[in-house]
């Protein structure tokens, strides 16, 4: 099973996002070939903004093997903290979340002691992390689930046309990662023109979307090259 992970990150009306929604379902219903490949092949992830999440998730009852995805949890449980976001509050309405993104450490300050109760936090909660890495340095445990290499220099170009690895520079890294027991996941720049580049090999087990995924058609042309 390979993972196609949609991040949407700061972006979208809630009626952009509707419509988003209502484009990706007809484009699927037209297409059962597609359909059925994803029933089979490819969990797809959708992770727009927080207040997007439930709307969208009812428009998604009924299909199979597509989840809902957080971009970020909080560091904290529950309680006296005004704006957060916890992993309890989450629970029950998304399946998995992106964990320490490197915008998350870039913009906000995030540090590897947060990330690390993100992780607790998403494991206690029942919710599965795609924990982001830039570099080899970013991995605090090897029991991680979900590993996604984030090259600072190939990501955030917001269009996911930025300057994308190779496919042997992704699998030198995860050759020096060595954790074999963690799904290894790229993000960066990855796009409808250079995922039939990384398909070729099995290694790479998902794909972390940025810019590409604000564009339904752009994001279904990349589910179905997967
Ligand atoms: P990008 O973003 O595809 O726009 O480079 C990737 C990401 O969300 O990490």
């Amino acid at each position: 099973m390979k993972y196609v992970i949609g991040n949407w990150k700061a972006n979208n009306t809630l009626d952009e996002s509707l419509q988003w929604i209502k484009i990706f379902i007809i484009e699927l219903q037209k297409n059962q070939t597609l359909k059925k490949k994803i029933e089979q092949e490819i969990s797809v992830v959708i992770c727009p903004p927080f207040p997007h999440l439930y709307p969208i998730k009812q428009k998604l009852e009924g299909f199979r093997n597509i989840f809902l995805g957080a971009q970020d949890i909080s560091s904290v449980e529950k309680g006296t903290y005004t704006g957060e976001t916890t992993a309890l509050n989450l629970q029950g309405l998304i399946q998995f979340a992106i964990i320490g993104h490197s915008e998350r450490k870039k913009n906000f300050h995030e540090n590897e002691q947060m990330t690390s109760l993100k992780l607790q936090l998403a494991n206690k909660y029942g919710i599965k992390p795609f924990y982001c890495i830039n570099n080899l340095d970013g991995i605090i445990s090897p029991l991680i689930e979900f590993i996604c290499w984030e090259p600072p220099e190939s990501i955030s170009s917001g269009d996911g046309k930025g300057n994308f690895k190779s496919l042997a520079d992704i699998l030198k890294f995860k050759k020096m990662l060595n954790l074999p027991n963690s799904h290894f996941i790229y993000g960066g720049s990855v796009n409808e023109n250079n995922i039939k580049e990384y398909v070729v090999s099995d290694e790479i087990e998902g794909f972390l979307i940025g810019g590409a995924s604000l564009d339904p058609y752009r994001f279904l042309h990349i589910i179905e090259h997967s």
